[in-house]
């Protein structure tokens, strides 16, 4: 069973150095989410990403199954006078927020410590909007000084195939820094649902709620405009 990340060694997690080779800001970069987006982070800890990503969405659901984690990040919370993070205390399998809630379901080297993966990606798979991306940041396989023990870890290739087992399908895969990997995954079969999606009907009556859309969904949606032209000349 992999072991948790205990809440007594939780100064580790806001240690100065992290920012040298975990920068949560390159890394909610490379994720581009909308101002207007719900963003979860499963597995918040003390908010080393929760703070900066609730500085760039509408509202940040910081989940994590330790109390005193998520005490830490209330002090925070309080002190620098965030008002769009909402702090759940969930359990190990559970995600307790409505289905088709969240945009973005973030996990920063949390994947590894699940102890039922199927159960938690089930839940993401309920909790994410259609269009909504899982993102995961997890250690790198490999010997090095810090991180858990390397055969608590899981290559970026064990989490993918993981993922597709349980429905999603990877469009993102790169380092998130010196020792992590970064994957961006949507739900499997959403780009052949938008593609039989009218485009009239996507454009005029679901552009809001598809503000979010990544790269791959917003080309779809292009070419499905682009023949639409080429046929009608509209
Ligand atoms: C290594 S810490 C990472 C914290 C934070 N994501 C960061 O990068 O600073 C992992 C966190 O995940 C939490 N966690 C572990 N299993 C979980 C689960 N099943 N559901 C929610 N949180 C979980 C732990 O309590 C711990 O706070």
């Amino acid at each position: 069973m992999p072991h948790k990340f205990d809440v007594t060694n939780a100064g580790i997690l806001d240690s100065p150095e992290r920012i040298q080779f975990l920068n949560p800001d390159s890394i909610l970069d490379k994720v581009r989410p909308g101002r207007e987006i719900v963003l979860a982070d499963l597995g918040c800890g003390t908010g080393y990403f929760t703070i900066p990503a609730s500085r760039r969405v509408k509202k940040v659901f910081a989940i994590d199954i330790q109390k005193g984690m998520l005490d830490i990040l209330g002090e925070k919370i309080k002190k620098q006078k965030l008002t769009n993070i909402e702090a759940i205390l969930s359990e190990e399998a559970s995600i307790p927020l409505p289905g088709n809630s969240v945009d973005v379901l973030l996990m920063v080297n949390v994947f590894h410590e699940f102890e039922d993966r199927g159960s938690i990606l089930k839940e993401g798979k309920r909790i994410l909007s259609v269009n909504g991306r899982l993102v995961i940041v997890d250690w790198k396989k490999m010997e090095m000084e810090l991180g858990p023990p390397v055969e608590e870890r899981l290559t970026a290739e064990e989490v993918i195939s993981i993922c597709k087992n349980n429905g999603f399908e990877v469009r993102e895969q790169s380092d998130a820094g010196l020792y992590n990997y970064l994957l961006i995954f949507g739900k499997a079969g959403i780009k052949k649902k938008l593609e039989e999606m009218p485009a009239d009907r996507y454009f005029h009556g679901k552009r809001k709620q598809y503000s979010d859309i990544d790269d791959l969904i917003r080309k779809t949606v292009e070419d499905r405009r682009k023949r639409r032209m080429q046929q009608t000349g509209r």
